[in-house]
């Protein structure tokens, strides 16, 4: 190959840029030209591309200053969107004469479920080799432990929670945070261990409204019959109930017996989605991007690198804690974690389930 393409595509992720990145540093090094395809599978549709590498008088290629600055920044250097049309078998065959067009013989796909599931649709029609990389702060990837963004995100998270707390504890308040994870518990789960939490909503818990209040009620009654002067709950976007009308029917259930509690809402909404990326993200984005570009000169396609623990099951690759997986068993344990069938998804419940009559102490 002596020309590929990279997008990122669906809610963009801390990291992407540092993929971005190492994708165009190792196809330079082996004198392949990568070409950014500008705001996902939008710009493949309509041949909206940039150039991230740049062939020398001498023949070798180097990659574009650009690129190479903006690899420590969150956001994506390339655009993203979440693209209606290219789920439209039409839009698809426009893209492969696009690709056809500038030359692009394989493709590399940065994002999450949405974007690699177009990508296994996509390869599989045209026939073009196509390799995924998880990017996606909910952390509902099937195959990697853990997706680009999701550390960032809960760095963030942890960093706004450590704020609220200071103005709780002031003011002897119960606060309810909401963050980012529309399929996925993942970051309400994780985060609330890390900042102490005294509970944590999340969708597959499969609470009705009225359980919803009445936990809450309890979880800040027992906080401060314990004489805490901060009691925090992190919910997850995915619990349908909206943070301030939880909060008003909570206060009004607890109008008999606590008539002054003061409980606030905070949602963090997209705060949690932008950011430079971690150390963490960096690292992660670094070797998969590495490990995406030697797979697709290599001849895979329809495949996805996932970041995970050195253990055995995937296909190895030269870095112990990358593995090559298929998308077709991506996208099924993708479905599996999102629908809560997942042994991925039973353990992190059954592990929330031990920890909340922990957290609350
Ligand atoms: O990328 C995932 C995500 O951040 C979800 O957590 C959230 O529900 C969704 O994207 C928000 O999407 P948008 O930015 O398109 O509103």
């Amino acid at each position: 190959m002596k020309r590929i393409a990279v997008l990122t595509s669906g809610g963009d992720s801390p990291g992407m840029n540092a993929a971005v990145r190492a994708i165009a540093k190792l196809a330079a090094s082996k004198g392949v030209q990568v070409m950014g395809v500008l705001e996902g599978y939008e710009g493949l549709m309509d041949g909206n591309l940039r150039e991230l590498t740049k062939t020398l008088s001498d023949g070798t290629v180097s990659v574009d200053v650009e690129v190479d600055a903006a690899g420590n920044q969150g956001g994506t250097m390339i655009g993203s969107a979440r693209s209606l049309r290219f789920r439209e078998a039409e839009g698809r065959a426009q893209a492969s004469l696009q690709m056809a067009k500038h030359g692009l013989e394989g493709l590399i796909v940065i994002g999450g479920n949405g974007s690699l599931t177009g990508a296994h649709i996509f390869t599989r029609e045209s026939g073009l080799p196509v390799v995924g990389v998880p990017g996606s702060i909910d952390n509902d990837i099937g195959c990697t432990a853990l997706a680009l963004g999701v550390d960032t995100a809960l760095n963030t998270i942890v960093q706004a929670c450590d704020h609220i707390a200071d103005t709780a504890r002031a003011h002897r308040r119960a606060f309810v945070v909401e963050v980012m994870g529309r399929d996925c518990g993942y970051l309400a789960m994780a985060s609330a261990i890390a900042v102490a939490a005294d509970a944590v909503l999340i969708r597959e818990q499969g609470k009705s409204e009225e359980q919803l209040v009445t936990d809450l009620s309890n979880v800040i009654r027992n906080g401060y019959a314990r004489g805490k002067r901060r009691i925090l709950t992190i919910k997850a976007e995915g619990v349908q109930v909206p943070c301030t009308r939880l909060v008003r029917l909570t206060e009004e259930a607890m109008r008999a017996d606590m008539p002054n509690v003061e409980i606030r809402a905070t949602v963090l909404g997209h705060v949690v989605r932008g950011g430079n990326p971690s150390y963490q993200d960096r690292a992660i984005a670094g070797r998969l991007g590495f490990a995406a570009v030697a797979s697709l000169l290599r001849g895979s396609s329809d495949t996805m690198v996932g970041w995970l623990p050195p253990v055995s099951g995937g296909t190895p690759t030269e870095d112990s804690s990358v593995q090559l997986f298929g998308l077709e068993q991506v996208l099924v344990e993708t479905a599996a974690v999102i629908d809560g069938t997942s042994p991925v998804t039973q353990r992190r419940l059954a592990l929330m389930q031990k920890a909340s009559g922990v957290l609350a102490l």
